[in-house]
C-alpha cells in the first residue's frame, strides 16, 4: 500500500482527481471504477474542472459504480445514479451509455446482481477503482462480514451505516436497508485501487484498515494484499496511524 499524506481535504481532492487524469491521458479508453459519498465530491468537482480547461477528454472511458441502494432509481436525489449524474457524468463528455450504476429499481435481488455482473464482465479489468472508506470499514457497500464476496451482490446495511447515511435523507426511515454492490473480488481484479478517506471521524477505522490484520470485519483490509493500492488521507484521517 502506497500512503500519500495530505493535509486536507482540498489537497486530497486534488490528488485523487490528478492520478484519475493521469490514468485517462495514458489510456483514453480505460474502465473507471467510481464511488459515492462525500469522499469523491471534491474529486469530481477537480475533474470537472480538468476537463473545462481542456487537459482531459473523458469521451472513450467507461465508468461502473460500485453500487446503489435497493429501491431507489435515478429520479430519487439519493439515489447513486442521481449523485453520479450530478457530480460527474452531467458536467464531463463521459458518453451516458458507457455508465453503469447496479440497478436500484430491479426488485429481484438475483437478476439485478446477475444482470450488474454481466455489465462488469463486458465492460472488462477495471483500470482504476476510487473507493472511499465506511466508518465499519466497509468498501462499496461490502459491509463486515464472515467472508469476502467475490461479485455482485445484495446486502443488509448496517445500523452504523444508515447511521451514517441518514444525513443525506429527510428522515432515517427513508434510508434504504438494502443495497446492490461490486464484490470483493471484482474490487481486488482492479489494476489499481485509489482510496480516499477524509477527517478525524475515519481515524481508527484507517488503522484498522492499514496496519490491522486482514479479515473480513474489516471488508476494507483486504486491500494490504493489493499489488497496487494507494491511499489518500488528510492528516485528521491517519492521526492514529502509524506508517
Ligand atoms: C457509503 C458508500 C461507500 C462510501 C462510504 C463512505 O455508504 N456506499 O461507497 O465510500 O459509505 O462515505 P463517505 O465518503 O460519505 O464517508
Amino acid at each position: 500500500m502506497r500512503v500519500y499524506k495530505v493535509k486536507d481535504y482540498q489537497e486530497l481532492s486534488r490528488k485523487a482527481a490528478n492520478l484519475i487524469a493521469a490514468q485517462v491521458i495514458m489510456k483514453p479508453d480505460c474502465v473507471l471504477g467510481l464511488a459515492t459519498g462525500s469522499s469523491p465530491i471534491g474529486t469530481y468537482d477537480n475533474l470537472v474542472a480538468m476537463y473545462e480547461n481542456g487537459d482531459v477528454d473523458f469521451s472513450g472511458i467507461t465508468t461502473v459504480n460500485l453500487d446503489e441502494y435497493k429501491g431507489l432509481d435515478a429520479s430519487n436525489d439519493q439515489s447513486y445514479r442521481y449523485f453520479m449524474n450530478e457530480h460527474f457524468f452531467n458536467r464531463v463528455n463521459v458518453p451516458m451509455e458507457r455508465t453503469h450504476v447496479p440497478n436500484g429499481t430491479e426488485p429481484d435481488s438475483a437478476k439485478a446482481c446477475a444482470d450488474y455482473n454481466e455489465i462488469l464482465h463486458q465492460a472488462g479489468t477495471v483500470d482504476l477503482q476510487l473507493l472511499g472508506l465506511g466508518h465499519d470499514g466497509h468498501i462499496g457497500f461490502n459491509e463486515p462480514s464472515d467472508t469476502f464476496a467475490d461479485e455482485t451482490h445484495c446486502v443488509d446495511l448496517e445500523e452504523i451505516t444508515i447511521q451514517a447515511n441518514k444525513r443525506f435523507f429527510a428522515s432515517e426511515a427513508d434510508v434504504p436497508r438494502q443495497a446492490y454492490t461490486m464484490g470483493i473480488g471484482t474490487i481486488m481484479r482492479a489494476k489499481t485501487v485509489l482510496v480516499i478517506v477524509s477527517g478525524a471521524d475515519k481515524a481508527k477505522i484507517l488503522n484498522q484498515m492499514i496496519n490491522g490484520p486482514v479479515t473480513p470485519r474489516v471488508p476494507a483490509s483486504i486491500l494490504q494484499f493489493h499489488p497496487n493500492a494507494i491511499i489518500i488521507a488528510d492528516e485528521a484521517a491517519l492521526s492514529e496511524t502509524e506508517l
